[in-house]
């Protein structure tokens, strides 16, 4: 059942080339530049007119919320705010006619989250589900929706989830754009076949395997993680940390890179290894002067960079490649090796990688 792997973590990890073009597949038509998907095409008057979106969702999902939140507001040029489901109905939120609300779940059973759908429902928004597991509770109680198809997630920290969530609301913001016209059509064709290629992207950056691996040997034993990016890839530092703190039990926290200096750079000594997303595009020069504001302090750099990157390279302890693409897709490659990282470390310090402690495949408790 496990497909040869040694847990259902690492299967899930390998299975998201196929988990994200599953999730395009069908929906997206590259040579005809069109992309139907039922739940957007019956209910478009509705999202193009929205005046807000609100995202709501727990865990992995909501740092894929995140990640859409960047994407939406790029692409789509409509305000996009994301809300911890667990926080949004205990502070009697403002909640418009004209706001459409994303819920996003693997499981499509959090309770937290379905508490949420049914106050925004009470108050007269419309309510988009993004889930995984086909006639779950939250699928059936959203008024519309598109599901990823990602396959059974068994392992408890969530994967193929995030990759496919991030293919999905892509998918969305893309159709949207093209149709309220924020994008150029040239710019619209050039992005879906960007997206095209994310899976043969994902199969090279999961070669890294055997090289993650070592770093994983050097720092098994830390006793802290800081997980830094910015932009697209600030939600993607959040991820990698929460993969870490769930399945190894070591205190990590991700941080918006240029926050450091307002707080978190106190922390940083050479027992910390600081792991750094720092990908062409995205504000690199920035990150790269946060690299070596972390160098100066003696931290230990772990690079998550551009294929070809020399710049980072010359500075950090450690580079993990990832291959270029289009900067709103980055995310969809950064986040494997640090789901590569976390497991490799969790495995060789004998944790239970699939069940860590504590935690349950779907929270069903508010
Ligand atoms: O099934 P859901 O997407 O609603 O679950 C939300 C969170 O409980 C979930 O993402 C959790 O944070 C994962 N264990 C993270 O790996």
């Amino acid at each position: 059942e496990k497909g040869g792997y040694d847990h259902f973590m690492l299967k899930e990890i390998y299975e998201q080339p196929n988990a994200i073009s599953d999730t395009y597949r069908g929906r997206m038509r590259v040579a005809e530049g069109i992309i139907k998907m039922a739940g957007i095409d019956d209910n478009l008057a509705k999202l193009l007119n929205a005046k807000r979106i609100l995202i709501i969702a727990c865990g992995t999902s909501w740092h894929a919320g995140l990640v859409a939140e960047y994407i939406f507001e790029e692409l789509v040029r409509i305000p996009v705010e994301v809300e911890y489901a667990s926080e949004f109905r205990y502070r009697n939120p403002v909640i418009h006619q004209d706001d459409v609300v994303i819920a996003i779940s693997q499981s499509g059973e959090t309770a937290d989250t379905m508490a949420a759908i049914k106050l925004a429902k009470e108050r007269g928004a419309f309510v988009f589900g993004v889930c995984n597991v086909v006639g779950s509770s939250i699928s059936r109680e959203t008024h519309a929706g598109a599901y990823t198809h990602a396959g059974p997630e068994i392992g408890v920290a969530s994967t193929k989830a995030f990759t496919t969530q991030i293919t999905v609301l892509s998918l969305i913001a893309l159709k949207l754009a093209e149709r309220k016209g924020t994008i150029s059509n040239s710019d619209f064709h050039y992005y879906l076949q960007e997206l095209e290629r994310i899976p043969e992207k994902v199969k090279l950056a999961l070669e890294s395997n055997e090289h993650i691996k070592l770093i994983a040997d050097t720092y098994k034993d830390a006793k802290n993680f800081l997980y830094l990016g910015r932009g697209y890839n600030f939600p993607v530092a959040l991820e990698g940390a929460l993969k870490l703190k769930e399945i190894s039990y070591i205190h990590a926290e991700g941080y918006p890179a240029a926050e450091m200096k307002h707080g978190p750079i106190a922390l940083i000594d050479e027992q910390m290894p600081v792991v750094v997303i720092a990908t062409k595009k995205g504000h690199y020069d920035k990150v790269v002067s946060n690299i070596q504001e972390i160098k100066s302090r003696k931290g230990k750099i772990i690079g998550i960079v551009t294929e070809g990157d020399e710049t980072v390279k010359g500075l950090a302890d450690h580079v993990i490649e990832i291959p270029e693409t289009i900067e709103f897709l980055t995310p969809l490659l950064t986040t494997i090796p640090l789901q590569l990282l976390s497991y490799h470390i969790a495995v060789m310090l004998d944790k239970n990688v699939d069940q860590p402690r504590n935690l349950a495949k779907s929270v069903t408790v508010e």
